[in-house]
């Protein structure tokens, strides 16, 4: 039997990712700044990794789904600004944290990233399996590598990631967005607003008119026309690939953020932050 678009939208939002608790947790934990920036190093290296489309758009028209192809190309172009614009609200969000500046140029993209880097090999090395290369967790490079598949163009793999590409805008619209506005300016942990200019990245990502609303539609507009009773498996393989990666990287993130060793009282004596 076909699935339709509606039981696959079912799945997604029932799945345990569509309602992680990562970002209440970090909302009620306040954690240390060095612990703000090593999670955004992992959060920032992930959604970097989901922006380019790769041969995704191409292939997509090569299987006749020339339309599907134009929706996410949309989606695509939209991106173009989104790394810069993450870094500076990450580094924005360090420094009210840490009540100095830690990160003192936040449109220097590349000094953000590399002060973001060194907390994150600081706090996540001794996981087991943190790579010293790229300064990932292992579940974080788990989680990217989903989207290395778009460099591939063979059919099965192509519907595959129409399936990743819709669990990733509604995850990224219903809970990544809204979590992270709730944890960095809700909570008021920061002192900042959506209309602050280093909030830029939120501004444009949440909300009725925000980016993640436009891709969402888009992304289930696509796999409502690509859904057969020939896809609809390798839809819905792709639907989980994504969902059961993310959700492993954001326990692991989330054991860290309560780990007690960085409660505010009690940061490691070998911390190699300058915090
Ligand atoms: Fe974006
Ligand atoms: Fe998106």
């Amino acid at each position: 039997m076909t699935m339709t678009i509606e039981d696959v939208i079912a799945h997604i939002r029932e799945h345990r990712c569509f309602s992680h608790p990562i970002f209440l947790n970090w909302a009620t934990i306040d954690p240390t700044a060095e612990v703000v920036s090593a999670l955004f190093h992992q959060i920032q290296k992930f959604c970097a990794a989901t922006r380019p489309g790769w041969n995704f758009p191409e292939a997509l028209a090569t299987y006749g789904l020339a339309e599907q192809g134009r929706l996410f190309e949309e989606i695509v172009a939209s991106e173009a600004t989104h790394g810069p614009d993450l870094a500076m609200m990450a580094g924005f969000i360090v420094n009210q944290r840490a009540g100095r500046s830690i990160c003192p140029d936040l449109s220097d993209r590349t000094a953000v990233e590399h002060q973001l880097r060194l907390d994150s090999d600081c706090i996540f090395a001794s996981l087991p399996g943190y790579d010293k290369e790229t300064g990932l967790a292992t579940q974080t490079r788990k989680a990217i590598s989903v989207f290395d598949s778009r460099k591939l163009t063979d059919r099965d793999t192509t519907m595959r990631n129409l399936g990743v590409a819709l669990a990733l805008e509604m995850i990224s619209n219903a809970h990544l967005i809204p979590g992270e506005k709730y944890c960095l300016i809700d909570s008021e942990l920061y002192g900042v607003n959506i209309g602050d200019p280093e909030m830029k990245y939120l501004l444009e990502h949440y909300g009725e008119i925000g980016a993640e609303q436009q891709h969402e539609r888009n992304a289930i507009a696509a796999v409502s026309g690509a859904l057969t009773k020939d896809t609809s498996c390798l839809i819905s393989e792709g639907v989980d690939e994504f969902l059961e990666s993310l959700a492993a990287m954001w326990d692991v993130l989330d054991a860290m953020l309560s780990t007690p060793n960085y409660s505010e009282q009690n940061i490691p004596i070998f911390s190699c932050s300058k915090l």
